[in-house]
Order: structure tokens, then sequence, then C-alpha cells
């Protein structure tokens, strides 16, 4: 099963991308996690990457479908894999379509900008896997310690109230097309994907119980 996670800074992307891993034993690959771990290895990639991200712009779309195109070649993803973050942009969303990576659901998840500035500075995110906790929606066992390795968490870079409205304005100028593209695409017949959308507004547990139930239809 493919399925691409679409929504704005914050959405709450990460988070369901973790529960359907672990429902479907697929792999999560979020552009934005590889891209942070290009960073702190100091790779030519991390280079470019680094003053584009903290400014909230967007890599360019040649980098990131290099790279998505070489995660996805790996044995792990042979079941299947969950896109969470990419595709950003129509041309990457039309290279998917060109290498003819099958999907088989667009998962939206939708809440206001208002709501986005909240959450994304309450938010704690442990390095090594990605995983992401909020101080108040979703606290780790111990403040600042990942629940499975016991590290530190992390507040990211670019959490800062001036960079998430950039980003949340990069959001709608360049990636909210996606909803009508794959709205269109859902059309086109029998292999088509499914598209559903969901308030992400809600309680963690009942965004997860929707997109499970959902993903299972
Ligand atoms: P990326 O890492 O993808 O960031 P993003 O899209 O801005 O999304 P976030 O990770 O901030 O949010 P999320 O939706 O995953 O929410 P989360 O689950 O963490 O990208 C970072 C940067 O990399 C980009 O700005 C860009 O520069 C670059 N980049 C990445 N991909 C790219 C691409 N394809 N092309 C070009 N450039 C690219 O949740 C957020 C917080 O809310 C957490 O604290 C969580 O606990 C909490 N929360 C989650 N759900 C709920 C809920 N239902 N109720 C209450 N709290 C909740
Ligand atoms: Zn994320």
């Amino acid at each position: 099963m493919r399925i691409i996670l679409l929504g704005p800074p914050g959405a709450g992307k990460g988070t369901q991308a973790q529960f359907i891993s672990q429902e479907y034993d697929i792999p999560q690959i979020s552009t934005g996690d590889m891209l942070r771990a290009a960073i702190k290895e100091g790779s030519e990639l991390g280079k470019k990457a680094k003053d584009i991200m903290n400014a909230g712009g967007l890599v360019s779309d040649d980098l990131i479908i290099n790279l998505v195109k070489e995660r996805i070649a790996k044995p792990d993803c042979a079941n299947g894999c969950i896109f969470d973050g990419f595709p950003r942009t129509i041309p990457q969303a039309q290279a998917l379509a060109d290498a003819d990576v099958a999907i088989d659901h667009v998962v939206e998840i939708s809440v206001p900008d208002d709501e986005i500035v909240n959450r994304l500075s309450g938010r704690r995110q442990h390095p090594g896997s990605g995983r992401v906790y909020h101080v108040q929606h979703n606290p780790p066992k111990v403040e600042g310690i990942d629940d499975v390795t016991g590290e530190a968490l992390i507040q990211r870079e670019d959490d800062q109230e001036a960079t998430i409205r950039d980003r949340l304005s990069t959001y709608h100028e360049q990636t909210s097309a996606l909803v009508g593209f794959y709205q269109e695409k859902a059309k086109e017949g029998a292999d088509a994907p499914n598209y559903d959308k969901f308030d992400g507004t809600q309680d963690i547990e009942e965004v997860k119980q929707q997109i499970l139930s959902a993903l299972k239809g």
C-alpha cells in the first residue's frame, strides 16, 4: 500500500504516519526528516537545504525527486510506504506519476492556520527516529525525554513563529494546489487513488481511528 499524507505544516502528518507505519508495517518516508539528517551529517545536500529550510522555503524539486527515488528503491519499500511531506509541488507529483509509482490513498489532514502556530511552538522531536510529541497534546512520559530510547528531545529550528508563518505561506502558494491535483486524479477510474480529507483539529486518537478505518475501507 502506498499512501500520501497531505497537509500544512503541523497538521499531524508525522504523528499519523507513525501509526500507519506500525499498522501496515511499511516505512514512513519523511523528506523533512531526511533533509534534517543530511544537515546533521554535513552532506552536500544538507548544506544546500539548511538555509532554505530555516527560511521556510522549499528545497529544489530536482534534489527532492532524486532523494525520494533513491529511497523508494530500497528493499523495505517493497510492500509500500507512506509519503510524509512529499510531493509538495506539482512537478514533484508529476515526477511520481511519470515514474509509474502507483498511489492507493491520498490522506489530506486539514488544520486552520491559527492553530498551527500554537501546535508547532509546543512540538518536541526525537531527532534519531523523527518521533514527535507535544508539550500539552501528546507529552512524553518524562519531560524532554523520548519514551522509546531515553534520549533527549529537541525543538526544531524552523519552529520559530516567524518561520512557521513563512512555511504556511509556502504551503498555500506551492503545495495546496496538490489538493485539486489529487482530487482530480481520484476521479480517473479503477486504478485511481482514493482521496479522503480529515479534520486534523480533532484529538490525535480520533484522527488516527478515522484514517485507519478509511484505509481499510
Ligand atoms: P517537514 O519536516 O515535512 O515539515 P512540515 O511539512 O512543515 O510539517 P511538520 O513536520 O512541521 O508537521 P507535521 O504535519 O508532520 O505535524 P506533526 O505530526 O509533527 O519539512 C520541513 C522543511 O523541509 C520544509 O519547510 C522544506 O523546506 C523542506 N522540505 C521537506 N519536504 C520537502 C519537499 N518534498 N520539497 C521541498 N522541500 C521540502 O505534528 C505537529 C505538532 O502537533 C506535534 O507536536 C504533535 O504532537 C502535535 N499534534 C499532531 N496531531 C495533533 C492533534 N490532532 N491535536 C493536537 N496536537 C497534535
Ligand atoms: Zn512532519
